[in-house]
């Protein structure tokens, strides 16, 4: 490819073709590359154009479901969008292990959100707190005027807390802005409340204000879930056996306790993503919980019931939303949520707690017992033998000799095509 600079103004003031037609003759793309470029999927040009700057296409995953699921006595078909094989077979398996001991149960999320406000230069803190804490009534009442309609629905700013922190700046007041978000993910009314309290805030505390942005630690959004999985279908003792073990690992190893939350993450994200909500966010605040007391752990518990099958629980903050952002917008987000048929925020994070026990245990259960690669690669052999030029119609033959032998390369599956070749041409 040729050289090209980087700095290219006004790229955004272009129409949405101009930029198509730039960015073609600035990498040189080919024909085929152009219309993979104009292909939007369900998008419309105005509906991509207006979504975020400089926009060129549309990026396309697969969108699978989730099958088995019962959560709180109601059956629920769970959308997930994710480019990684195996991740929503495991999630239907585990579902189906709970459903046999009454599926699972999940406990309400309260919708708040907490929006930090970093109060500085002052000179005393204890009088600056006791001010603040005088008028709280007015600090709430500036917040909840930002969203009169979120008010009347009976959500908006209820309270706050006021942290000190020593910082190498000196003594800082945070104060979090508590709101009740109702069924939106909240993190737009919570900036704009946080922004609209600061001058007084400013004014009573005779400090000075930085940051005011949400949370993304949702600490008073928790969600918990509990199933209990059947043993017989998890493999016998020795597979639960392993899977204790596996769970020991992630309690002392942060190194295992990362993977075994990411396990937890592949379902919780692809539901995310599906639902059009926020991954970063619920990314975030994941894996701060997880490291709330000090060592990064993992964010299930797991243990045997008296009859040795295997009670799995898990606790996360999730800071999902039904309304807002991409969630009525993207027109595969409002099918999800369709699919998914749920009617609240709660609802929604209910289901993403099982769901992400339930890929954990699938995925422990897979470790302890054949191993991860065995689904993985069934899947995997399939886009190598694509990726190696193999037509559609050989595709399963050559993906299946891909597995047997155990070599899953592209090398490998050129070789085995020219054998096929060979063999029709004797
Ligand atoms: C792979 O995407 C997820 C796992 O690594 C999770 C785990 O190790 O627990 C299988």
């Amino acid at each position: 490819m040729k050289e090209f600079r980087s700095d290219i103004s006004g790229f955004y003031k272009l129409s949405f073709e101009e930029r198509q037609q730039k960015i073609s003759k600035i990498v040189n793309l080919n024909q085929e590359e152009i219309k993979v470029l104009q292909n939007l999927g369900y998008f419309t040009t105005t509906q991509i154009d207006t979504l975020i700057e400089n926009v060129i296409g549309s990026y396309q995953l697969p969108f699978g479901l989730a099958f088995n699921f019962k959560i709180n006595n109601k059956d629920y078909i769970i959308p997930m969008v994710i480019e990684e094989p195996s991740v929503v077979a495991a999630a239907s398996n585990a579902a189906k292990f709970a459903r046999k001991h009454g599926g699972f149960h999940s406990e309400n999320v309260k919708s708040v959100m907490i929006s930090q406000i970093q109060i500085t230069q002052l000179d005393d803190v204890e009088i600056a707190k006791r001010s603040i804490l005088e008028n709280k009534d007015q600090i709430l009442k500036i917040a909840n005027e930002q969203d009169p309609f979120l008010n009347e629905l009976g959500g908006g700013a209820f309270d706050f807390e006021i942290r000190e922190l020593d910082t190498r700046k000196g003594k800082m007041l945070i104060l979090h802005l508590l709101v009740d978000v109702l069924d939106a993910m909240g993190a737009n009314v919570v900036n704009t409340m946080a922004e609209a309290v600061s001058p007084c805030i400013e004014e009573l505390s005779e400090g000075k204000i930085y940051l005011r942005i949400v949370s993304n630690l949702a600490s008073h959004r928790i969600a918990k879930s509990r199933a209990t999985f059947d043993k017989d279908l998890l493999g016998g003792d020795q597979v639960v056996e392993g899977i204790l073990n596996a769970y020991e690992f992630a309690l002392a190893d942060p190194y295992r306790a990362t993977t075994h939350n990411k396990g937890i993450m592949n379902g919780i994200v692809a539901l995310t993503i599906a639902t059009g909500n926020d991954t970063r966010a619920i990314e975030a605040g994941a894996h701060a919980y997880a490291a709330l007391k000090g060592q990064y752990s993992p964010l299930t518990k797991l243990q045997v019931d008296s009859d040795g099958n295997l009670v799995g629980e898990i606790e996360i903050p999730l800071a999902l939303g039904i309304i807002g952002g991409m969630t009525k917008i993207h027109p595969m987000a409002r099918l999800a949520l369709k699919i998914l048929n749920v009617k609240s925020a709660n609802e929604l994070s209910q289901v993403a707690a099982a769901l992400g026990l339930a890929q954990n245990v699938a995925a422990l259960r897979a470790l302890a017992s054949e191993g991860i690669q065995k689904g993985h690669m069934n899947l995997h052999s399939r886009n190598i033998a694509k990726l190696a030029g193999v037509p559609d119609e050989l595709i399963e033959k050559v993906a299946r000799k891909l597995v047997e032998d155990k070599k899953i390369r592209v090398d490998y599956a050129r070789e085995i095509l020219q054998r096929i070749e060979n063999e029709k041409n004797l």
